[in-house]
């Protein structure tokens, strides 16, 4: 709920009132509903709020309390005319779904606060993800524009922007240089936390020297190594304990002392105990961000690698900032440059962050660790798979048509690239009914359904702009992840979102056998307007899997080759057949799914890096010698 911290802000001074029975709840709640009305008819909007922000606190579902504070902004906004009430009442209209009347309000701050204050930024940052969670695109350009202008001019006075670290990776407007900022306004916030002054002095800019490992060859070493790792995504619930969950083991025990920190206890999911199992120590960290510091500087870390970054808790970057361990590494969960002077080195690939174009590099802040393959590791040949008994029908799909499936969230689908797909969709259903191939004539695009104004949005624009009749698109709702897993092997290809690309969903795809389409940008490319560059690391990681397991012919590098490819796929079902059959025999021998050997590589790299003088201005590129 985006409402909550509107209301946590104002009810700070609201002590919640004393626990009663459940009986008597529902007749105090309904009191204060009652005395709310009654101040409300008397333009006293304080005695209003007083009596709802009671209700809320003895039962935020309390029926009929929503409404109320529906009301009440609406009065407060007749009366004030003041945007600190639009927003809330934004914010609750978004909480309860109504997203394009809240996309008004939210509109009607931009619109009448002057550009670059810190509530017309914020109006712009909200309406912007408002609009993306509903593929809603009508004013796509004007919002882009004036979130862009609010951005700059955030940073150009050095106020922390409105948009979030992570949000900055999807918004295709901002560019990498613009998300890199943002996270180092997140670090320079958690730095003012510490006394860390090693810290603030600048680093010297782009590593000059690179050192290459082996990451095959067997290695002796002095001492074991204490590796450290931190998240607070060690749940069932998170996919980084799903990706991660058979990493930890293959660590080896005579070179490594694995040391594991996480802010909560485990869920006692599978993933969680496994990890806990591998784990030499597992350790449950609880705030503030001193306490854990003292925690985790008792260990005597040589190195500690932070899986999360910007994403979930801020407490764990002020952890980072004050400095637990003499080798500090990003990775995995804020898939970016943290732009932090107190994260030394940024596990990657050459995909990802390509070495050799400064125009990239010089917005990663820190050295870097190259991984022979895909940085971005996995533990999917683990995973019992169930024989699929699924059924097309079942899932609304034609038994007998060409199924494209994007099963990514809503917000990093841009409308350039749902119009490639539409093109190319009703370009070969054309094709199909011409030539009387139900192959074609029925393939339909399988989507994610994101609540039912996504839906519609995405329809409206199939059936206005290509005549696209209501079966050619095809909604699945979200599943738990074994479901997931199952059902994704009905499509024949999945399409990847340029904007942000699929992650552990394009694993999870490319592990059911089912190849995806990825768009990597020559990086001097000149873009169309409208369309999306692919700088950005999140937009890069699609690429690097499908390299890694040998489907280079899927990578285009431009929009044109996306939808030739996409077309291929359907039209030319002898290629298709042997991309497909590639795909599913190389799954066992892919460097993609070796999670032992993606582990041995990184080892590599981390004796290199403690093997030399640390902190200085070295990136580390390990090899493969397998390859050879
Ligand atoms: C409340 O405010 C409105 C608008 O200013 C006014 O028209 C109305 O008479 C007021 N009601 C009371 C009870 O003061
Ligand atoms: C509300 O305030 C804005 C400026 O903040 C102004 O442009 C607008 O006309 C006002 N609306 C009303 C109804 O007074």
């Amino acid at each position: 709920m985006i409402f909550i911290p509107y209301l946590a802000a104002l009810l700070l001074a609201t002590s919640p009132t004393s626990q009663n029975a459940p009986a008597t709840i529902a007749m105090e709640e309904n009191t204060f509903l009652v005395q709310a009305r009654n101040a409300m008819k008397q333009n006293d909007t304080d005695a209003a709020f007083q009596s709802l922000s009671q209700v809320f606190a003895i039962n935020a579902n309390t029926p009929g309390l929503m409404n109320c504070f529906e009301d009440l902004f609406r009065l407060k906004i007749r009366l004030n005319n003041d945007s600190i009430d639009r927003m809330g009442l934004a914010s609750l209209l978004s909480d309860l779904g109504r997203f394009e009347e809240a996309a008004v309000e939210f509109r009607n701050v931009v619109e009448n606060e002057h550009l670059g204050g810190p509530l017309q930024e914020k109006a712009a940052s909200m309406l912007f993800r408002t609009e993306a969670a509903n593929c809603a695109w009508k004013t796509i350009d004007q919002d882009s524009e004036t979130l862009v202008a609010s951005v700059r001019h955030a940073l150009q006075y050095g106020r922390i922007p409105a948009v979030h670290p992570y949000e900055a990776l999807m918004w295709p407007c901002l560019s990498l240089k613009e998300s890199s900022q943002i996270a180092s306004m997140y670090a320079e916030r958690a730095m003012e936390s510490t006394s860390n002054l090693q810290d603030r002095l600048p680093r010297t800019s782009i590593p000059s020297k690179v050192h290459v490992c082996s990451g095959q060859r067997p290695r002796t070493i002095k001492q074991r190594i204490k590796l450290g790792y931190i998240s607070p995504d060690f749940t069932g619930k998170h996919p980084l304990a799903f990706l991660m969950q058979d990493v930890f083991r293959f660590h080896d025990s005579s070179s490594f002392e694995i040391y594991i920190y996480s802010p909560y206890e485990s869920d006692n999911s599978p993933e969680v105990e496994k990890i806990k199992s591998a784990a030499d120590h597992w350790t449950v960290l609880s705030a503030p961000a001193q306490n854990m510091v003292d925690t985790i500087l008792a260990d005597d870390l040589d190195i500690l690698i932070d899986l999360c970054g910007y994403t979930g808790t801020s407490l764990i970057a002020e952890v980072m900032a004050r400095r637990v361990a003499p080798v500090q590494i990003g990775y995995m969960g804020f898939p970016a440059s943290t732009g932090a002077p107190f994260i030394d080195f940024m596990i990657c690939d050459k995909v990802v962050v390509p070495p050799d174009d400064l125009s990239i590099r010089q917005h990663y802040s820190e050295n870097l660790i190259f991984m022979p393959h895909c940085y971005f590791v996995n533990s999917h040949k683990f995973l019992t798979r169930k024989e699929s008994n699924v059924l097309r029908h079942i899932h609304g799909l034609p038994e007998l048509g060409f199924v494209y499936c994007c099963h990514s969230r809503p917000e990093k689908i841009d409308p350039n690239t749902y119009r490639s797909w539409l093109r190319v969709l009703k370009s070969i259903r054309q094709k199909g009914a011409q030539e009387g191939n139900a192959q074609l004539a029925n393939a339909v695009l399988w989507l994610l359904r994101s609540g039912t104004v996504m839906e519609q949005n995405l329809r409206d624009l199939a059936g206005n702009e290509f005549g696209l009749a209501d079966d050619s698109l095809v909604f699945a709702d979200k599943a738990p992840r074994d479901d997931h897993l199952n059902r994704l092997q009905l499509a024949d290809v999945f399409l990847d979102t340029p904007a942000y690309n699929a992650h552990t969903v394009g694993v999870d795809c490319l592990s059911a056998g089912v190849p995806m389409v990825s768009l990597l940008r020559k990086v001097t490319q000149s873009i169309d307007s409208g369309s999306v560059g692919t700088e950005k690391l999140a937009s890069r990681v699609g690429a690097s899997l499908l390299k890694s397991i040998g489907l280079d012919a899927c990578i285009a590098s431009t929009m044109d080759e996306y939808e030739a490819i996409m077309e291929a796929c359907a039209t030319n079902p002898g290629w298709f057949t042997e991309i497909k059959s590639h795909l599913i025999d190389s799954r066992s021998s892919s460097p993609l799914f070796d999670t032992d050997r993606w582990v041995k590589n990184l080892e590599a790299g981390l004796i290199e890096i403690s093997s030399q003088s640390i902190l200085s201005d070295v990136d580390v590129l390990v090899t493969d010698e397998e390859e050879h």
